[in-house]
């Protein structure tokens, strides 16, 4: 058993933390971070950590490295301040799909960066729909895994009735996911056959198996990127006679073009969580819809602080 829990954030999602530290009740810790004019990051713990379970909230979201940079500093700091238990708090843990070497000399950057982490001095991970579960073995600590599904299911219920609805992956590695929210809705699901083409952003459709004519779509993936992926298949579910196309993604990084292509796309809505602070010029796209995620994280937090379940959250 811990005796204090206090919470830390970094400069990547200041405002979830700010609504994580709500729901607990819990207030944020005092810390200065900035960069000296020479580019090297610094970081100061003002409170008293000594003993502490502390906790800390970082995405490692835009700009990536930065982010994770400053968290693998924070952890150290927390580790020379004697903190008793350093819990990261990942909502979006960048560099995830690069997880396996399917190329000749690639780095597999996803376990790269989990040893960093780990060296750094962290005791527990607690990250938000990683890209593919296996990730957690990347980790030697305990790696806490939450999921957004009963955030998209408990939302898509109150808005919508659940008739004719059908949840489509964009590719076969998304598919048990796809599943798990159409198991929530109660309704069926659809695979996108993709074929990605070379090593660069563009991918290719080529199929969807299962029936969409007639229906309500609601395309569900981990990540929008680029959107390309997402976009490919709304284009498709489109031509084969979806009547509306939604899509509900746990990570919003929306690089490059991405909101240019959302806007001109057939998706009508795009949900997203807020894993990832968005810039202001992307959350006055009005086809994003932002569900927050903060009140799970704080009741995670909380359970993890006192050594109780958290899977009772997805039950
Ligand atoms: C692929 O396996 C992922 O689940 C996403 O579909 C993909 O990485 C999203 O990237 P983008 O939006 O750039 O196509």
């Amino acid at each position: 058993m811990f005796s204090k829990l206090k919470l830390i954030t970094g400069n990547s999602n200041r405002p979830l933390a700010e609504e994580v530290s709500r729901h607990a009740g819990i207030p944020l810790g005092d810390i200065e971070l900035f960069k000296f004019s020479n580019d090297e990051s610094f970081v100061k713990i003002n409170d008293n950590v000594r003993g502490a379970d502390v906790f800390v909230i970082q995405p490692t979201s835009y700009p990536v490295n930065d982010s994770l940079m400053d968290l693998l500093i924070i952890i150290d700091a927390l580790k020379r301040a004697s903190a008793q238990r350093i819990n990261c708090v990942i909502p979006y843990y960048a560099y995830a799909r690069s997880d396996k070497k399917d190329q000749p000399r690639v780095p597999i950057t996803a376990k790269l960066v989990a040893d960093l982490i780990t060296v750094a001095g962290a005791d527990r991970v607690v990250t938000v729909d990683l890209h593919a579960d296996q990730i957690q073995g990347f980790f030697d600590i305990p790696v806490d895994h939450l999921y957004s599904i009963p955030t998209f299911a408990r939302y898509f219920k109150s808005i919508m009735q659940m008739e004719d609805i059908v949840v489509v992956s964009p590719d076969s590695g998304g598919a048990n996911r796809a599943r798990a929210l159409a198991k929530r809705l109660n309704c069926s699901m659809a695979i996108g056959d993709k074929r990605r083409s070379g090593n660069d952003d563009q991918s290719e459709l080529l199929n969807i198996i299962g029936d969409v004519r007639g229906q309500t779509a609601i395309l569900f993936d981990d990540i929008i990127d680029t959107g390309g992926s997402l976009i490919k298949v709304a284009q498709a579910l489109q031509e084969q006679g979806a009547r509306r196309i939604l899509a509900a993604c746990t990570h919003g990084v929306l690089s490059g073009k991405a909101i240019e292509y959302l806007e001109a796309s057939p998706i009508e809505k795009l949900f997203i969580t807020n894993t990832i602070q968005l810039a202001e010029y992307k959350r006055s796209c009005k086809k994003i819809v932002q569900l927050s995620i903060a009140e799970m994280l704080a009741i995670a937090i909380k359970k993890i602080h006192i050594g109780e379940s958290i899977s009772l959250l997805f039950r």
